[in-house]
């Protein structure tokens, strides 16, 4: 099925009863799960659920529960007018716009924590936000129903926490991850970006280059994560408007702790840059070993 108009849904009622044909005639389904104020990041997700599914939904939701207290949740850059705009001329079947209250009529009692996937790196920096990511996101499913689900690698570790709990509570959607989506001097696409000043726009840039150094010395043999770690962190250090946050080394199929680069990895970097909260990822892969390479 390909529409001719994008239709927007603000209920759960009405998205199920649009989508029901679709799945009586056993079309394939591809969801796109968005907060919204949308970027050429997003637009390739979109793409890549246009290609490989019949019926493509994107969902525009500011999830309050993934928020912490200190968190942007209020300054969270939104316009929906231009969302629909994009998505209109991206092809799409339908967008999901729900309010607050159609997602959570009362504060929920169930929640979908992740231990210690959910936790562990960025979760020490926003204790509760990949549970409030895993929540939401499996009652975006539940209510959409997709073939396929699309999120961007940029997001490395909410990539990993979505798979572990399709995995874990045997949730009937295909995973896909997409590459991050980078801006000509390498940062990140996000939707915070707008809110970066000149110069904090400037500054920014430290955090991909920093990632790309450490991706070049692990291809290079170095092995040993602290070795990189600590060069990496001298970089971002010495650009003043910078504040890491967090930066990590890990296993690339689970995010694990690892004493040794001796298989793909993933460097995983959050910065505070001016008000705003920048988070970015690289995978690397160590150089071969005499003994992989033969
Ligand atoms: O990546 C995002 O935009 C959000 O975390 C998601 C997956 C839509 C859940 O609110």
């Amino acid at each position: 099925m390909r529409t001719k108009r994008v239709e927007r849904y603000e209920t759960i009622a009405d998205l199920r009863a649009s989508l029901a044909p679709a799945r009586r005639a056993e079309h394939s389904i591809g969801v796109v799960p968005t907060m919204g104020y949308l970027h050429a990041g997003h637009l390739e997700l979109v793409r890549r659920a246009r290609a490989e599914t019949d019926v493509v939904v994107v969902t525009i939701f500011v999830n309050p529960t993934q928020f912490g207290e200190n968190d942007d949740f209020a300054n969270y850059p939104r316009n929906m007018e231009r969302d629909l705009a994009l998505l209109r001329q991206a092809g799409v079947d339908a967008v999901f716009t729900p309010s607050v209250a159609e997602m959570y009529p009362a504060p929920l009692q169930t929640a979908i924590a992740l231990k210690p996937l959910g936790d562990m790196l960025i979760g020490t920096v926003r204790p509760g936000h990949f549970t409030g990511v895993a929540t939401v996101v499996a009652k975006l499913f539940n209510i959409t129903q997709p073939t396929r689900a699309y999120f961007g690698e940029k997001d490395f570790q909410q990539l990993a926490v979505i798979r572990r709990m399709v995995a874990d509570l045997d949730i009937p959607v295909e995973i896909v991850g997409v590459p991050t989506v980078r801006e000509a001097d390498g940062l990140a696409m996000s939707s915070r970006n707008v809110r970066l000043s000149p110069q904090d726009r400037v500054a920014a840039r430290v955090l991909s280059a920093a990632l790309r150094e450490g991706a070049a010395m692990i291809a290079a043999g170095e092995r040993d994560p602290q070795r990189v770690l600590a060069v990496l962190e001298e970089m971002i250090a010495a650009e003043p408007g910078v504040l890491l946050r967090s930066l990590d080394i890990g296993d690339a199929a689970d995010l694990a702790a690892i004493a040794t680069i001796d298989r793909p990895v993933v460097l995983l970097v959050t910065a505070m840059v001016g008000p705003v909260l920048l988070i970015d990822q690289q995978e690397a892969w160590p150089k071969a070993g005499r003994e992989e390479s033969r």
